[in-house]
């Protein structure tokens, strides 16, 4: 169910991106620098392209937002393109401005190029490459920053670390306690590359520096996790109502993601069940942030039969090379069908850092709806008596 909706508009060199998110409770703080300072971790990485030194993004709150609260109402943002400046006529809305820069006619391998301009019935491929590039996850990460805010305060953090680049690797194993994901994202967030490791941190830097050297570009794995996530989110009795599912639709429709792991998942497929089943205890105690049942491992990422378990839900995604190349592929004019260089635009190297903070977002977009389809409530008070009943229960049961 649907309760928390959000879109996004703009286009890469347009004037602004613009986002809403609806369903989200009155009485909740919010102030512009929560947004800001995952924006500004979307643009670092090592590996980005010219572009990134242009923008310097900032998550304007236009409504929804009044004295430091949210009102209930939609909240919309805008993040201003800076890089407008040099694009107005060649965006501009106005038809005398047309044909002001030339059009677009090598589609790129790997893009929605090709594709998008048979479809929307183009000759002219910018109009389609403006709305599909991975400058649109600035706004995703500036709604997801709103998400993640208003699951801080029910004491769920979400984070995010890059475990491969290339054939760099960083080998772990899947963490099952919160302060273990704490550490890596802690260290993680050191690195150039968002890798927690530091001798894996310097094989991924040489590998993107041979990248750069060679003009090829560079794909890999990022893992998201969210802890303090009660159990019983999402559910095991409709498809789409399973949060694995979910969770795996919203990491997959980021640019460039083609594979999604729940918890260990690919491992999993290999090794006997006995090895691989989290195996279920039950402790008592005073404490109240204290929940009785409990795993000693977590292969399953947090997620049973579509719902959460009460561990670290834990996933782990996968990114194909950037596919702009400034040694170009082999493509088709649109116009003349002669075979050409498919066209370069300024364009990053290895973007999976900056994916693994788009990735949070998704996750945090993802994990509030669950959580208000589970805890709802028109306000914060409303929604923090629910949560308390529920974790109470849950200690009863
Ligand atoms: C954060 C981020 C940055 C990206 N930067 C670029 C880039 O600079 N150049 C490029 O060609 N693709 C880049 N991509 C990937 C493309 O947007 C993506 O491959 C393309 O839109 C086609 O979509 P698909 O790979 O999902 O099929 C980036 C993706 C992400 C998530």
């Amino acid at each position: 169910m649907r309760i928390v909706r959000f879109l996004t508009s703009g286009e890469s060199h347009g004037k602004a991106l613009a986002g809403i998110i609806d369903g989200i409770p009155s009485g909740f703080p919010l102030a512009a620098d929560d947004i800001d300072h995952d924006l500004k971790r979307r643009q670092g990485g090592y590996g980005r392209g010219g572009r990134m030194k242009i923008e310097a993004d900032h998550g304007e709150i236009i409504s929804g937002v009044r004295w430091g609260k949210t009102l209930g109402s939609p909240i919309a943002v805008q993040i201003v393109n800076k890089d407008w400046d040099n694009w107005q006529q060649g965006m501009s809305e106005y038809e005398t401005d047309a044909l002001s820069i030339a059009p677009v006619l090598k589609p790129r391998p790997g893009h929605a190029d090709l594709a998008g301009a048979v479809k929307y019935n183009t000759k002219d491929i910018r109009n389609i490459l403006e709305r599909s590039s991975a400058r649109e996850t600035a706004m995703r990460v500036a709604l997801g920053a709103i998400a993640k805010k208003i699951l801080s305060e029910f004491g769920i953090v979400i984070g995010s670390y890059v475990c491969q680049i290339g054939s760099a690797r960083y080998n772990k194993p899947v963490p099952s306690a919160g302060k273990d994901l704490f550490k890596l994202f802690k260290d993680a967030e050191q690195s150039p590359v968002r890798c927690p490791d530091k001798a894996a941190s310097k094989k991924m830097v040489a590998a993107i520096d041979k990248a750069i050297r060679g003009n090829y570009s560079l794909g890999g794995l990022f893992t998201v996790f969210a802890t303090g996530i009660p159990m019983g989110l999402g559910s095991h009795v409709q498809w789409d109502r399973k949060l694995d599912g979910q969770l795996a639709q919203a990491i997959v429709s980021i640019q460039a993601i083609k594979g999604v792991e729940i918890g260990s998942g690919f491992t999993m497929a290999s090794q006997p069940g006995s090895e691989v089943m989290d195996e279920i205890y039950y402790r008592k105690s005073s404490d109240p942030e204290i929940m009785p049942f409990f795993r000693k491992t977590n292969h399953a990422g947090g997620i049973e039969g579509g719902m959460t378990n009460g561990m670290p839900v834990i996933l782990t995604a996968a990114m194909k090379p950037i596919p702009t190349l400034r040694k170009p592929l082999v493509s088709v004019d649109i116009v003349t069908k002669r075979p050409l260089a498919a066209a370069y635009e300024r364009s990053d190297v290895c973007a999976v850092p900056a994916a693994a903070v788009v990735g949070e977002a998704m996750v945090a977009l993802t994990i509030v709806n669950a959580f208000f389809e589970k805890f709802g409530g028109d306000s914060r008070e409303e929604m923090v008596r629910n949560h308390k009943s529920y974790r109470a229960y849950i200690r009863r049961y």
